[in-house]
């Protein structure tokens, strides 16, 4: 194949080109990158998931009840744990907690914190230790502060010296028995977090995000900021503050949300990786029940206003209603905010898109945009049925897709015709499920199983996806994988671009990974006419520059081939680059199209890398095989 790449002529390309995209599924939030390791740590329950003492076993004859006690922590975390004893003999009783599916020990500190209600005088001992071998990792003796009908924090760090060989670990509290119960709640754990944040993230899965490279991260949802039951959206100002005012919330995802990772915590997140926050707002549809998922556009009125409260809290200035409660909460100067969704796919019930376009997207579109007026305002619906504004001010739209192999591929041209107007944001898109024999284009059949990990030739659809993508630069502004993150113990969703357990050893990072990270390291400012005689497929490609600096430039070109039965000779030709010149080739390959990397495995992606140098004319020949994906840099 002989490609001439042209070294202008092509469109500005979007500076948010790769990104991520997060909500709380598979447990990703709590038991994933919210740090904490104290499962039900509060408590917290609503109608579909009531409060329960899972997964805390007692120490001893210890009896361990749930009890909203007369004096509760707070409002909204109203149950404890009563750890009550008949013994008299003075023996240790308490209550243990497994943590996530296990509790990684390093020797290293933990900060641990837990309210007590009661009148005990002796001493708390906070252990980490093997469930096991009962090896005791860590253990501090903490005197009671105890008082009755008075809550009393007690905060400590525990610091193991040795690590433990696997996660079969427990954090608990033991006291003597015979001088009553006591009532305790949230009980919290918490390693080194990314950056040092109190009440952070975990720091193995930020650097893992942190190497990809992203440029933005859209969060809460996803299905996790509607609500699977009606009237449980995310609320944001429930998710805010210390940890004593959050009540936590029914997930979509089939478990309780502690909302210890809250708003405030997911801008930390995007300042600590220095990415652009995308904040999705919920647009008055519920996914749940049928008959009542829609708000009318009296009942969405306050909800607009709630939108415009948390824009307050989050942009206003701190002598504003809301700025000021952002600025009782420590954080004087607004947040930064370029980019806000209306809603999560609402195109997809009946009526959705319709009661979308009519007066839902309008009603946040207008209150908004009259206030904010530089926000860039996204429709969640992914085509055009819901668009607003000019200029620099129309909106932009949020399209999912999730594929097949041989069907992405035939996507591959999606975007040349959409609008450069009102630009695209691919916020989900994720290969699913293998091809259908005798290469049926067909869409996923959601009754049957997705993969469980992605595999390569999935991860190479979507190189060949992203390509089309980055072609049209200035009408795809940015693309981000999901479901971003998935616990091995406990999901709803796969396949997922990183999966873990509570051993940050065990972290994988996807095929598809491997394929963002090398796309986006490899980012150009500018697309280029790659111009040939031959057709897309089975090779595709895109070609761009970036400025080094006023009279130098680089080129990026990025191939990948699909379906080949011969590797292909690549023959491209720079404009302006002389003989000689030199450029870094690396190609990513693997053995085999259904490869993937599994938690515990090899990892399968293996990479190519080396110098080569123009020949006559400025061009650099290559080779490329089946199914591999290569960024040339000169
Ligand atoms: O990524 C999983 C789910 O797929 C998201 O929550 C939803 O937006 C989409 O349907």
């Amino acid at each position: 194949i002989d490609i001439q790449v042209a070294s202008s002529g092509g469109n500005a390309s979007s500076p948010i080109m790769y990104g991520l995209m997060f909500e709380d599924i598979n447990q990703s939030g709590d038991g994933g990158i919210y740090a904490e390791l104290i499962q039900n740590r509060a408590f917290q329950g609503s109608t579909p998931f009531p409060s329960t003492i899972y997964p805390w076993t007692p120490i001893g004859d210890a009896a361990l009840s749930l009890q909203n006690t007369d004096t509760p922590l707070s409002s909204r975390l109203p149950t404890s744990i009563n750890v009550a004893s008949n013994s008299t003999s003075g023996s240790k009783v308490g209550l243990v907690n497994p943590g996530w599916w296990g509790i990684e020990v390093k020797p290293q500190k933990y900060t641990g914190s837990f309210w007590a209600l009661g009148s005990y005088t002796g001493d708390f001992t906070v252990k980490l230790q093997s469930s096991i071998s009962n090896e005791t990792f860590a253990s501090l003796d903490i005197p009671s502060q105890t008082v009755a009908d008075k809550w009393v924090e007690h905060i400590f760090v525990l610091e193991p010296t040795v690590a433990a060989e696997n996660a079969n670990n427990t954090f608990s509290i033991e006291f003597t028995s015979g001088s009553g119960s006591v009532n305790f709640n949230l009980i919290s754990l918490f390693p080194p977090t990314y950056k040092n944040r109190p009440n952070g993230l975990r720091v193995d899965l930020m650097e893992a995000l942190k190497a990809l490279n992203p440029k933005f991260l859209r969060m809460p949802g996803g299905n996790n900021l509607e609500g699977d039951i009606s009237h449980y959206p995310w609320r944001w100002n429930d998710t805010i503050g210390p940890l004593t005012e959050r009540p936590g919330r029914p997930g979509t995802w089939s478990y309780q949300n502690t909302d210890g990772l809250g708003l405030i915590e997911y801008f930390h997140w995007c300042e600590d990786l220095e990415i652009e926050p995308l904040l999705a707002v919920w647009a008055g549809m519920y996914l749940g029940d049928e008959d009542d998922h829609l708000l009318t556009a009296e009942e969405l009125k306050p909800w607009v206003q709630d939108t415009m409260n948390e824009l307050e809290f989050l942009l206003g200035p701190s002598t504003s209603t809301y700025g000021a409660v952002r600025a009782s909460l420590g954080y004087e100067a607004p947040f930064h905010l370029k980019y806000l969704e209306i809603g999560n796919e609402d195109n997809l019930p009946k009526n959705g898109a319709s009661s979308y376009m009519n007066y839902r997207f309008p009603m946040y579109y207008e209150a908004i945009s009259a206030v904010y007026p530089d926000l860039i305002i996204l429709s969640s619906t992914g085509d055009y049925t819901a668009v607003g504004g000019s200029g620099a001010n129309a909106t932009w739209t949020d399209f999912h897709t999730y594929s097949r192999p041989d069907l992405l591929v035939s996507w591959f041209n999606k975007f040349d015709h959409a609008s450069t107007e009102h630009k695209t944001l691919i916020g989900e898109y994720a290969i699913v499920q293998e091809n259908l024999p005798g290469a049926k284009l067909e869409g996923v059949n959601w009754s049957l199983p997705k993969v469980k990990f992605p595999s390569w030739i999935g991860a190479v659809s979507e190189a060949i996806w992203s390509i089309g993508a980055e072609r049209n630069g200035d009408k795809v502004m940015g693309m981000s994988y999901a479901p971003g993150l998935q616990n091995m113990n406990s999901y709803q969703w796969s396949p997922d671009l990183i999966s873990f357990t509570a051993l940050s050893s065990q972290t994988t990072l996807s095929t598809s990974y491997q394929i963002i990270s090398l796309f986006a390291h490899n980012t150009h400012e500018a697309t280029v006419p790659a111009l040939s005689s031959s057709p897309y497929g089975p090779a595709y490609w895109v070609a761009g520059t970036n400025t080094i600096s006023n009279s130098t430039k680089e080129f990026i070109f990025k191939a990948a081939t699909y379906n080949t039965t011969s590797p292909i000779p690549f023959n491209v030709t720079f404009e302006g680059v002389a003989l000689g010149t030199t450029g870094t080739l690396t190609v990513l390959g693997a053995d085999g199209g259904w490869s993937a990397n599994l938690v515990g495995g090899e990892e399968v992606v293996q990479r190519r890398e080396g110098v080569l140098t123009a020949g006559e004319g400025g061009t650099f020949g290559f080779e490329m095989g089946e199914w591999e994906v290569g960024v040339l840099r000169v």
